[in-house]
C-alpha cells in the first residue's frame, strides 16, 4: 500500500493492526500502530526511514509497486531503533551502495544491530542535502528519544518528517489528522508522550524552541507513527510544549492493589472524600493489578495528585505498587502530589515503604498516609473519607 501525501511525496509505510505489545513487551499498544516511511521524488529520489524488520519483504515488494528500486539515490536513517531501520538490510541488498544519511549516533546503532559496513554519509545539525529544486535540512534530536535520532525538514513542501517525537501508537485507515478520531488520536499521542518522551521532558522543549527559532515554514509534520498532521501541524507542537513543562491536569488517581478488599474499600472511600471536598476534580480509581501499567502512567502523568495503596504482605508492598513506582520513577514526572494507604493484619509497614519509594522516585508525600487493620469499620471508613477530603484540600493551601 502507498498513500500519495501530495506531488512528489509518498508514505510508504506499514500499517501494523496486529501490533498489542512494543519495546518488547514493555508497551502496550491496544490500538496497533505504524511504521511510516516516506519516498520523496524530485531530481533525486530519497526514502526516508523504513519498516519493522518482520515486514521487510512486504515492505519492499510494496515500494517496487511505487518506484524503481535502483531509482532510489539516497536513504535517509532518522534513527537506529528496529522499528524504522528494520528492513534497511533487505532493501540494501536490492540497492548496495545506496548513501545511507544519519548522524554519528545511528551509524554506531545500525552497526551494533545489523554488523553491515553501509555507505554511511553522517550529517550533523544545519547540513543540506539537495536532491534537485528542493533540500533537507537535518536536525539532530539527541535523545529524543535515542542518541542517533534525527529531524529532517524539506524546504519546498515544508515538511518535517520528525522521527518518533509527534507520533502516536496507532493504526487508522484515516491516516491524517484531520481525518482521524480525534479523541482516540489525542488519547494514543498523549500515552505515547507520557510513556516514551516524558522522561525528557526538557531536552523535548529546548529542541521545539530550537526548531521554532529557526522559523521555518511548516505545511505537514510526518511522525513515524500514526497519523500525518497536515491541519494545523502547529497543534501537536504546542500540545508537546504543554507536556514537557510537568503537566498536570485537574485530576486525582487513587491507585491500589487488594488482597481480601480492605485496602479496595479504603481507596473507594478516599475517592469518596476527594470528590467531596473539590466537585470539580476529575478522580479516577484503579486496581494496579488488573490494569495495563502504560495506561495508568499515561493517567499518573496527567494528574496533580496520587493516593496510592497496597496491603502489607510478608512485610512489603504487592509487587504491581512496587513494579508501578518504579516505572514511574523512568518517567521522571516532577510537580505531583502523594499519599499512601492501606490495610494491613499484623505489622503494617506498606505505607511507610510507600512513603519512601513514592519520594525517592520525586512526588511530594503531603502526610504521613493512613493505616487501617483488618478491614475498616465504619469509623474507618469515615477516617478514609475525610483523608481524602484532606488530600483535596491540600492544592488550596
Ligand atoms: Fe519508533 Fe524509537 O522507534
Amino acid at each position: 500500500m502507498s498513500i500519495k501525501l501530495k506531488d512528489g511525496i509518498t508514505w510508504v509505510g506499514k500499517i501494523d493492526w496486529e501490533l498489542r505489545k512494543f519495546h518488547g513487551e514493555s508497551l502496550s499498544t491496544h490500538r496497533g500502530s505504524s511504521y511510516n516511511a516516506f519516498l520523496v521524488e524530485d531530481e533525486k529520489t530519497v526514502l526516508v526511514d523504513t519498516v519493522w524488520g518482520p515486514y521487510a519483504k512486504e515492505f519492499i515488494e510494496d515500494l517496487k509497486k511505487t518506484v524503481d528500486l535502483k531509482k532510489i539515490d539516497y536513504i535517509i536513517a532518522q534513527h537506529g531503533e528496529t522499528d524504522h531501520s528494520g528492513s534497511l538490510s533487505e532493501l540494501l541488498r536490492y540497492i548496495p551502495g545506496t548513501p545511507v544519511y544519519c548522524t554519528a549516533n545511528a551509524v554506531k546503532s545500525l552497526k551494533g544491530q545489523y554488523h553491515e559496513d553501509w555507505n554511511f554519509q553522517v550529517v550533523k545539525t544545519g547540513d543540506r542535502l539537495n536532491i534537485g529544486s528542493k533540500e533537507f535540512v537535518f536536525i539532530e534530536a539527541p535523545m529524543l528519544h535515542w542518541p542517533d535520532s534525527l529531524l529532517s525538514y524539506l524546504t519546498g513542501d515544508e515538511i518535517l518528517f520528525s522521527n518518533d517525537a509527534f507520533g502516536q501508537h496507532y493504526a487508522t485507515a484515516q491516516m491524517f489528522n484531520d481525518l482521524a478520531d480525534q479523541s482516540e488520536m489525542l488519547a494514543e499521542a498523549k500515552k505515547y508522550y507520557a510513556n516514551i518522551l516524558a522522561p525528557f521532558n526538557k531536552l523535548v522543549e529546548k529542541k521545539i524552541q530550537e526548531v521554532l527559532a529557526l522559523n521555518l515554514p511548516l505545511k505537514m509534520i510526518c511522525p513515524d507513527h500514526g497519523v500525518i498532521w497536515r491541519q494545523n501541524p502547529a497543534q501537536i507542537i504546542e500540545q508537546y510544549l504543554l507536556w514537557a513543562r510537568d503537566y498536570q491536569e485537574n485530576q486525582i488517581t487513587v491507585l491500589y492493589d487488594t488482597m481480601w478488599n480492605g485496602t479496595r474499600r479504603m481507596a473507594e472511600t478516599i475517592a469518596e472524600g476527594i470528590k467531596e471536598a473539590d466537585p470539580a476534580v476529575t478522580v479516577k480509581l484503579y486496581h494496579v493489578g488488573k490494569e495495563d501499567i502504560n495506561d495508568i502512567v499515561t493517567e499518573v502523568f496527567s494528574s496533580k495528585g496520587i493516593v496510592v495503596g497496597s496491603p502489607t504482605v510478608n512485610n512489603r508492598v504487592l509487587f504491581s505498587l512496587a513494579g508501578l513506582i518504579d516505572e514511574l520513577g523512568r518517567m521522571n514526572l516532577k510537580n505531583k502530589r502523594a499519599a499512601a494507604f492501606g490495610a494491613y493484619g499484623w505489622s503494617g509497614e506498606a505505607v511507610k515503604l510507600l512513603n519512601g519509594m513514592l519520594t525517592e522516585v520525586g512526588f511530594a508525600i503531603v502526610n504521613d498516609g493512613l493505616r487501617v487493620a483488618w478491614n475498616p469499620d465504619e469509623e474507618q471508613l469515615d477516617s478514609c473519607r475525610q483523608f481524602g477530603r484532606d488530600f483535596a484540600a491540600d492544592f488550596t493551601k
